[in-house]
């Protein structure tokens, strides 16, 4: 870590159109929150900055269908986000929004200052417009088909299927999502940032100077950067939104991509009052954003662009961007109501924000997807939390109440066992230190847990419930040893951890220490008197989570009854030679059996009139091979044999697949023979 006088932090700026669920926390709030706690810890001057983005179409859709105005949407947003922060313990120094005035004023100005260095190109082009709404189509206003993967709901910035980012152009069969009319193109004039010219200056910058970052952000800004950089507009037809500070800009509003970033600086100002620059401004300051994936070209590419285009910025030191969370095996999303919210999760876990913040830093998408489940939640809870950390402190804090009345005993002559956890205590803070200053939060949080381990170990290895009896004296050590150890995890586990250390310091009745005093033996002397011990975490029922997941069971069930059908599109003409060519019978079940290791298979004993064949069939999910023995099915009976799971398959049963999942047999609705052709 080099010597920075100061560090600003700062967490993407959640969208105040939904509430915040555990995959933002645990990309992006939780290992900020744990590394801001860490540095404050150690003494060093941070600037925490958090806040709503209030701008941007999706919050204006969202007005629209519920009929009331954008403002009131980020509003409701707004105020529901910032108060799960603040319960969840996430230590802003402050949580703004991009609807402030500070704002307004701070993103407009940073526009005219490019604007009057001539580091903006215009271009007048035709733009989708909506006759009858009377309005342009930017971004997600308008959808169609992406010319991709062929997914027919994809934004005019964007397909959340495949991911391409998409210009509105590129889609099949642009529809506005106004008024769903196919919308027709009008001329209209956009400022851009011409990111082109930047390119040899990326290249040095991240390319040669940022080899550090992590391997996904690095690799994601060389691709884009080899890629080639296009001018990027920076304005939109839009009535939300930061106006455009120009006489020939009305009914303009900055991008929402080109606000919001400046959010950050917005919020310092409204911080720090006139003390915000340094923050910016000053070389000896480290600019850190933690970001999701999706972030990634926005924070290391764009914004910066932007800051270099003003000239006075410093650049971000690191952007420690995060891949997604899935949710029980699911993508997490919004719409889908698949997430697991916090405010919801306050209410339903009171007094456990940190089995939270413990389960998702331990599965932190550091570096891959990662999946939450309630079950590895409970897991997590009982055999780690509870068994771990609680249990050494619980069993210290018995014991000393028990034998010594709750006066901490003083350490005797030290035995080698004592040495040597002695010395594992003075190593701790510097491994969990390192690991944090190179943002691995999970191995940084395994160290902390590793201090707890070896109390336990320690506690293991000397009984002191059982050589109390005969040697009072050495169980003074021990207790003192364990002590010092629970000490040690009030200030270690501080930053993942704060409501825990907080009750751990009031057990100890200790005075709150910083990050320097840890890895010492000797932080509570002989003769403190310790206050009544408490459980730090309790074991959570099976009942409590087969709750939660029997809610996201009905969440699904509720998704795909509400499903719309997606009738799959017709295929390409065919010929009745083609046609003609297959052999099509109707054939009878004679006997039917499971494959072993093929949950989706069933072998059946087919007669075709011809002759009685095997034909393995996939459907073992619909049918049991009991009821469907004697059954009249549709049989291509031509089909080049296929051996599937080891089974040579001789033909094809004919099946109906529903667009809503399920899969019947085609049969004839009389009686006919097997043999019976079907043309
Ligand atoms: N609202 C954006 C998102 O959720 C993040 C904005 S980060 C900022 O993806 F830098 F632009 F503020
Ligand atoms: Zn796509």
């Amino acid at each position: 870590m080099k010597d920075y006088k100061r560090y600003t932090v700062t967490t993407a700026l959640p969208y105040a159109n939904g509430p915040v669920h555990i995959g933002h926390l645990a990309g992006v709030y939780v290992p900020a929150d744990i590394y801001v706690r860490y540095l404050r810890s150690k003494g060093v001057d941070v600037m925490f900055i958090g806040g709503s983005d209030e701008h941007g179409v999706p919050i204006t859709l969202k007005a629209r269908k519920e009929g009331t105005t954008p403002q009131a949407i980020v509003d409701r947003y707004h105020s529901i986000i910032k108060k799960s922060f603040e319960d969840f313990g996430i230590s802003f120094d402050i949580y703004s929004r991009t609807s402030s005035k500070t704002h307004a004023e701070t993103s407009s100005q940073f526009f005219l200052d490019l604007y009057k260095k001539g580091k903006f190109i215009t271009k007048t082009e035709a733009q989708y417009y909506d006759e009858e709404a009377k309005q342009f189509l930017a971004d997600r206003y308008i959808t169609g088909t992406c010319p991709h993967c062929g997914n027919p709901k994809a934004y005019g910035d964007q397909c959340e299927k495949c991911g391409t980012s998409l210009s509105a152009k590129d889609l099949i069969d642009p529809k506005s999502a106004i008024s769903g009319n196919v919308p027709v193109l009008r001329e209209t004039t956009h400022w851009y940032l011409p990111l082109e010219d930047y390119e040899p200056w990326l290249r040095e910058w991240i390319l040669e100077g940022h080899k550090e970052w992590k391997v996904n952000v690095y690799g994601q800004c060389k691709s884009w950067i080899d890629a080639g950089l296009h001018p990027r507009a920076v304005t939109r037809d839009l009535d939300w939104g930061v106006k455009v500070p120009l006489e020939e800009a009305k009914g303009k509003v900055l991008y929402v991509w080109f606000d919001a970033p400046i959010g950050y600086i917005s919020a310092s100002k409204d911080l720090k009052g006139d003390d915000w620059e340094k923050y910016w401004k000053s070389d000896d300051t480290s600019l850190i954003h933690f970001i999701g994936k999706d972030n990634i070209v926005f924070h290391c590419i764009i914004f910066p662009c932007m800051l270099k285009a003003e000239g006075s910025y410093i650049l971000p030191d690191n952007v420690p961007a995060f891949e997604f969370l899935n949710l029980e095996g699911d993508k997490i999303s919004t719409s889908r109501n698949w997430a697991v919210w916090l405010h919801e999760y306050l209410l339903d876990f009171p007094g456990k924000q940190d089995v939270l913040r413990y389960v998702l830093s331990a599965n932190a998408p550091e570096t891959k997807d990662n999946d939450f489940t309630w079950k590895d939640f409970q897991t997590k809870n009982n055999s780690e939390l509870v068994a771990i950390f609680g249990n050494l402190v619980n069993r210290t804090m018995v014991l000393i109440k028990k034998y010594f009345n709750g006066i901490v005993p003083a350490k005797g002559e030290l035995t080698d066992v004592d040495k040597e956890t002695v010395k594992g205590i003075s190593e701790v803070p510097g491994k969990i230190a390192e690991s944090l200053e190179n943002f691995h939060f999970r191995d940084s949080l395994s160290e902390m847990m590793n201090l707890a381990r070896l109390g336990n170990k320690y506690l293991t290895e000397t009984e002191p419930w059982k050589v109390y009896k005969t040697d009072p004296e050495r169980v003074k050590t021990v207790l003192n040893i364990s002590l010092q150890i629970c000490a040690n995890l009030a200030i270690v586990a501080e930053p993942f951890l704060p409501f825990t250390s907080a009750k751990l310091y009031k057990m100890l009745n200790f005075g709150k220490k910083v990050w320097k005093d840890a890895g010492s033996a000797e932080l509570i002397e002989a003769g403190h008197v310790l206050a009544e011990p408490e459980l730090l975490f309790d074991k959570i029922e099976d009942s409590v989570v087969e709750a939660q997941i029997a809610r996201l069971q009905e969440t699904k069930r509720l998704n795909e009854l509400n499903a719309p059908i997606e009738i799959s599109p017709q295929k390409p003409e065919t010929t009745f030679d083609d046609f003609s060519k297959m052999d099509l019978r109707v054939g009878k079940i004679l006997e039917a059996e499971t494959v072993p290791k093929a949950n989706k298979l069933l072998k059946l004993l087919i007669d075709t009139g011809i002759d009685k064949r095997t034909i393995v069939s996939g459907i073992a999910e619909y049918y049991k091979p009991e009821e469907i023995i004697g059954k009249s099915v549709c049989v291509l009976v031509n089909l080049a044999p296929r051996k599937l799971k080891g089974v040579t398959s001789n033909g094809m049963i004919l099946m109906a697949q529903d667009p809503k999942g399920g899969l019947c047999f085609v049969s004839p609705v009389e009686d006919f023979n097997p043999g019976s052709e079907i043309k």
